[in-house]
């Protein structure tokens, strides 16, 4: 058996009609911020329940441009975690700032909320908490004392489209949010594509001059921007599933019951879950000492398990004259060396679930399976 990560032409149920209507718009020839990429940042700040959005290139452009519209100076400092995706620590650097790590926390695989709060001081302008797997960052007490202390805080929402905490769509605690719509997100464009969600007007308009090469009119030029535009293709895409997402999002909460339920008595750890919060698993990852081999004896089995990730920033060889050192972010040392993402899709059947954690099982106590598996038979996940 096979169990892979992706299944993208199960996203277009009605294929030939999204088909249909992709050749229309081809054939129509309006490619730039054209209709279609207005109805979807219309569509995607209603469903995240802020007032807009600004579709951008990729997720990387989105933070930069979230950092940038803040007009931060280079001596500005801005804290993340340790464990995250390079492209979080790269957007600061690219915005011309000052990336601070902190530690990433044992059980929920977050930021490490007590020592952002500790690194909290006069040079911080900004607080970027990753909500990392698609699980949400605890907001309450990072939002007080970046009030408190006239701190913005920008979320990287990259990974959790549509999960919520406190009752609200995470990328709209923040007074901006940016999500990227990578090929491997929970909404997913068929290529790149990214946004940055934000209730404020003015910083809304200055995210649509620096998108457009801080263009105000035709050749007036206003302020020295990028070219970051979401396509309008992607648009489409992204417009065409953006109704299925919640219902995408409650299946990969279904598979994540069903993985943490089989695997309750192996010898394996999870990334904390409260069922108050609407984690959307991106990721699921398990945690052991044994990953290296695990990930082995998993692919030989056919399971498509991976490692996100397994340099954590401060170690990353982009990052050396930062003065970081091996041994300064201790957990996010110990997941990037013990994390292992089991395969998780909306569509992953009883029976690929089964099969990953007997493969799971095998490994750790020998015991061969003798399960039947009927490939393909439970079809349209839990
Ligand atoms: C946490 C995180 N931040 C930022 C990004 C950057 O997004 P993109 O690949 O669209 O530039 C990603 C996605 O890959 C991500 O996972």
């Amino acid at each position: 058996m096979k169990v892979a990560r992706y299944d993208y032409r199960s996203q277009f149920e009605r294929f030939d009609e999204f088909i249909a209507e992709l050749s229309q718009m081809i054939a129509n020839g309006h490619y730039v911020l054209s209709e279609e990429v207005k109805q979807f940042e219309a569509a995607f700040a209603r469903y995240l329940g802020c007032s807009y959005i600004a579709g951008v290139n990729t997720g990387t452009d989105a933070l930069t441009s979230a950092l940038r519209v803040l007009e931060l100076q280079p001596k500005d400092e801005v804290v993340t975690q340790a464990n995250t995706f390079n492209a979080t620590v790269t957007a600061i650097c690219l915005a011309g700032v000052t990336p601070v790590l902190v530690d990433a926390d044992e059980e929920t695989f977050l930021m490490n909320r007590d020592q952002a709060l500790a690194t909290m001081c006069s040079k911080t302008r900004v607080v970027l908490p990753v909500h990392l797997y698609g699980k949400p960052t605890p907001m309450r007490e990072l939002l007080r004392e970046c009030e408190k202390q006239g701190i913005e805080l920008v979320e990287d929402a990259a990974q959790a489209h549509g999960a919520r905490i406190d009752g609200r769509r995470v990328g709209t605690l923040g007074v901006l949010g940016c999500f990227s719509f990578h090929p491997s997100k929970n909404l997913a464009a068929a290529g790149d594509g990214g946004a940055v969600a934000t209730n404020r007007a003015d910083l809304h308009d200055q995210l649509t001059l620096l998108r457009a090469l801080g263009q105000r009119g035709q050749n007036e030029h206003v302020t020295l921007g990028c070219n970051s535009k979401l396509d309008a293709i992607q648009a489409r895409v992204l417009s065409w599933k953006l109704s299925e997402l919640d219902r995408w999002n409650e299946q990969r909460r279904s598979v994540a019951r069903a993985y943490r339920a089989r695997l309750l008595d192996v010898q394996v750890k999870f990334q904390a879950w409260d069922e108050q919060e609407e984690h959307v698993f991106h990721l699921f990852a398990i945690r052991t000492e044994q990953r290296e081999k695990l990930q082995a004896h998993l692919q030989a089995s056919g399971v498509d398990a991976v490692v996100r990730y397994p340099v954590p920033i401060h170690l990353q060889p982009v990052f050396s004259d930062r003065g970081w050192r091996k041994g300064q972010f201790p957990v996010a040392e110990t997941l990037a060396r013990e994390l292992l993402c089991l395969p998780i899709r909306p569509n992953l059947t009883t029976d690929e679930i089964d099969y990953v954690c007997d493969c799971v099982r095998h490994f750790f106590d020998g015991r061969t399976m003798n399960r039947e598996y009927s490939v393909g038979k439970t079809k349209g996940g839990l």
